[in-house]
């Protein structure tokens, strides 16, 4: 069972230490299928060179087949003392053909370029699902926008009241960031679609084979390496996949604390569905927002990843460095927790009470008309330093009587200036002040309306 791939110069096999050390098939398992796939697109080429006749290759495809099946019902499975998945797949290959022909596959590729090769596979089958559970969340928030289009909310900067705006407008800017990340998905993929088989050990192949035709088989769209050195070394491709995965994070967490936010008492802007939130073991009031928190707590761990890598590459000299084999487990870990992740925080938006009643009551309070005042006075001539400085008086003399500014008499206004006629009431009504911010981006009905329909169509092209 002791199938090492040298050998040859050894006197000695490996301890036991090293191999503990060593093993990756724990993690690197998963890239069994795009190993075996790699394995045919080399087997045809190898014959297309003439190192395989015409009935070695279909006995060699005919093997790999019957390895490929052993490895999907689980009957075949790598161990530590195979080290990689490489080499485990290697020994099942030859316990399958024998060593005779089950020897001849390796002759021209190294792990070093099948496992750049196949963790850019990887990655894009899951850039791919990421894009879809991306877009299962994105269509969520667009349905959120739409069945609530008139409510309007407290606009907030530093967290404090700031203008009102309308909560699909608030919902919509949150669906803008997850667009694009799902482009920097798309974008990262044409990128990431160039292979590395060929490239050898790091210099390229004596034997005469054809990179392009390998590329080509593998789906990567993008060609073969330009440079076998830069093919067998090159990581940025995990380190941006990292990034944007990481973003993804940062993206849901930017939700999540809104909310866990909304959901307090204290905002009560939102209910959560039971069936997307958890109880307490010992407070049996409670119904907390758990996914939005562990949105919120993986995002770290994604940033962690991104970080993890991004230190193991800095200062890496070319070529290949066992170093990359710490390459795979964080990239790994990214996928899988945002594979988890998302259909929870999906299913949470999906299911979550809006309270609009308590959102718009709460829209004009905290003076968030003050800015309206200004305008208006804008709009006839005053300078806006001095409309400033008039709404600010407003807000001082409402703030000192405890009112709000729309229970400003005629008679306090014409006092603070004379310039606030009384037509001033026009603007210090939350729809008043929604439907002035008309313009492509603002916050008014039509101008909402058309984000949405845009969103929307956006989505369908994605
Ligand atoms: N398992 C290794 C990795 O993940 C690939 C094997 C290359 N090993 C080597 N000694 N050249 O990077």
């Amino acid at each position: 069972a002791d199938i090492k791939l040298w050998g040859g110069r050894f006197a000695h096999g490996p301890a036991e230490a090293l191999e503990r050390l060593s093993a990756s098939v724990h993690f690197d398992w998963r890239l069994a299928p795009y190993d075996i796939a790699g394995s045919r697109a080399h087997a045809r080429v190898l014959a297309r060179a003439g190192l395989l006749d015409e009935q070695e290759l279909a006995a060699m495809l005919e093997g790999l087949d019957r390895l490929a099946a052993d490895v999907a019902d689980g009957s075949f499975t790598g161990t530590v003392a195979d080290e990689d998945v490489h080499t485990a797949l290697e020994r099942g290959l030859l316990e399958r053909l024998g060593p005779e022909l089950g020897g001849k596959l390796r002759a021209g590729r190294s792990r070093n370029d099948q496992v750049a090769t196949l963790f850019r596979m990887y990655l894009r089958d899951h850039a791919r699902i990421l894009g879809g559970l991306l877009a299962d969340l994105q269509e969520t928030l667009i349905a959120l926008a739409d069945a609530h289009p008139g409510v309007a909310m407290p606009g907030r900067t530093h967290f404090q009241h700031a203008q009102p705006v309308l909560f699909a407008h608030h919902v919509l800017a949150h669906v803008q960031a997850l667009s694009r990340d799902a482009e920097r998905l798309r974008q990262w993929d044409a990128r990431a679609a160039v292979s590395p088989y060929g490239s050898g050990a790091l210099a390229g192949s004596s034997l005469g084979l054809d990179p392009e035709a390998v590329a080509a088989e593998l789906g990567f769209e993008g060609g073969s390496s330009a440079n076998s050195i830069d093919g067998t070394s090159a990581r940025d491709f995990a380190a941006e996949f990292a990034f944007v995965t990481a973003m993804i994070g940062v993206d849901l967490s930017r939700i999540a604390e809104e909310v866990i936010v909304w959901n307090t008492k204290e905002f009560s802007f939102v209910t959560l569905h039971d069936a997307f939130s958890t109880g307490s073991s010992i407070m049996p009031q409670k119904k907390n927002p758990d996914i939005a928190e562990l949105a919120r707590g993986k995002s770290g761990r994604l940033i962690g990843n991104l970080t993890g890598l991004l230190a193991t590459l800095k200062a890496l000299p070319l070529a290949y460095n066992r170093d990359l084999q710490e390459d795979k487990e964080p990239v790994f870990d990214s996928c899988d927790q945002l594979e988890v992740l998302l259909p929870a925080f999906t299913g949470m938006l999906a299911t979550l009470t809006v309270n609009g009643e308590r959102m718009a009551a709460l829209a004009p309070a905290g003076f968030s008309l003050a800015t309206d005042i200004a305008e208006w006075l804008v709009k006839r001539g005053v300078p806006f330093r001095d409309a400033h400085e008039v709404a600010g008086e407003c807000v001082k003399v409402c703030e000192a009587e405890g009112i709000e500014l729309d229970q400003l008499t005629d008679e306090q206004f014409a006092k603070i200036s004379p310039r606030l006629t009384p037509e001033v009431r026009e603007v210090l009504t939350v729809e008043g002040a929604l439907a002035a911010r008309s313009a492509r981006g603002g916050t008014a009905p039509v101008a909402v309306a058309a984000q949405l329909a845009e969103a929307k169509g956006d989505l369908d092209r994605q």
